[in-house]
């Protein structure tokens, strides 16, 4: 493959044993597939985990080289109307599957975008065709979904992927693009990628046009992110009583990597329960956080917030 390719689709997994650290889910649905059944299926979970790659390679399995005429996929949040969906839907389903499978796959991401009519209407339709057409809904927040679909589903809960899982992949991707990088660049990865592997691998990419030597700073520069450490140093100053000292690393720091009062907000968030504090004063700050976030959005000055915010750090 050219250099010119999206590492993103050139990583997505084409067999199950490549869709890492969701093994339970993996299992299971290795094993409907095994059965040449599926029940209608609910993918829930944060974005970039594998939900829509998953369902890709249980079509794969399931129906060889023709699986591509055999799904369909559509956006339920585009704004077409359901209408739409279920014309689409009756026309797919009323030719049969090709093969030995009797039904056909019907994926519907971003199902959360429907309103609760359309989703009503949905409900009659996954029951009309139940028969030759399986549904696989995908939505980050499941309960978004009524509880008529919902019980109609198989429900499958995705998590954003361990630090483990993420190793892998970065090990993977090091070997194929013959990459160079080093334990610490392995931590900023995992803490800038949170679990999600879409942004993980477009963080490598980008990286990787300007050096294959990837090193911790190449990282953060490019997410314009701070290191942990230079949050927790900013914190560290606040909690020990040097509010000046605290208030000028702040904003050093932001103007270093260009940073928004709330990008660093959830930085900042993010660090609290690593500080030397009581467990009760960390509930405070994490709360206080929230409201700080909550009114920079509402639009107030945000180096204001953030030195109010400081100064919580320093009461005892
Ligand atoms: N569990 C995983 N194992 C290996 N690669 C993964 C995994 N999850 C995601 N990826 C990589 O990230 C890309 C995006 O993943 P995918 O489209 O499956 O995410 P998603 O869960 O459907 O996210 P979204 O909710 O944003 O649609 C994939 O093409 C693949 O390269
Ligand atoms: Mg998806």
């Amino acid at each position: 493959m050219g250099d010119s390719s999206i590492w993103i689709e050139k990583f997505r997994p084409k067999s199950f044993k490549e869709v890492i650290g969701q093994d339970n889910i993996v299992n299971r649905i290795k094993a409907f597939v095994e059965q040449k059944n599926l029940p209608h299926l609910l993918f829930s979970g944060p974005a970039g985990v594998g939900k829509t790659s998953l369902i890709l390679t249980a079509a794969r399995e399931l129906y060889g080289d023709s699986w591509r005429n055999n799904i369909m996929e559509t956006n339920a949040s585009d704004s077409r109307g359901i209408d739409t969906v279920r014309k689409e839907v009756k026309d797919f389903a009323r030719t049969r599957a090709i093969g030995d499978v009797p039904f056909k796959i019907c994926i519907l991401d971003e199902a959360d975008a429907l309103t609760r009519e359309a989703q009503q209407a949905l409900r009659r339709t996954m029951e009309q065709y139940s028969s030759i057409c399986r549904f696989c809904l995908i939505t980050n927040w499941s309960s978004k979904i009524i509880d008529p679909i919902q019980s109609r589903c198989t429900i499958f809960r995705f998590k954003p992927l361990d630090k483990e899982s993420v190793n892998q992949i970065v090990d993977n991707i090091v070997k194929e693009e013959k990459l160079k990088l080093d334990d610490k660049t392995r931590e900023a990865l995992f803490y800038v990628s949170n679990g999600d592997v879409r942004r993980l691998e477009n963080v490598m990419q980008s990286c990787s046009t300007l050096s294959k030597n990837i090193n911790e700073e190449l990282v953060y520069e490019i997410v314009s992110s701070a290191k942990p450490k230079e949050i927790k140093e900013v914190l560290d100053l606040a909690v020990n009583g040097n509010f000046v000292s605290a208030k000028e690393k702040l904003l050093d720091v932001m103007l270093k990597h260009g940073l928004s009062g709330l990008d660093i907000i959830k930085q900042i968030q993010g660090e609290i329960w690593g500080l030397e504090l009581e467990d009760e004063r960390k509930i405070e700050l994490v709360d206080k956080c929230g409201e700080v976030e909550f009114r920079m959005i509402e639009g107030s000055d945000e180096f204001v917030q953030l030195e109010s915010l400081i100064a919580n750090f320093m009461k005892k």
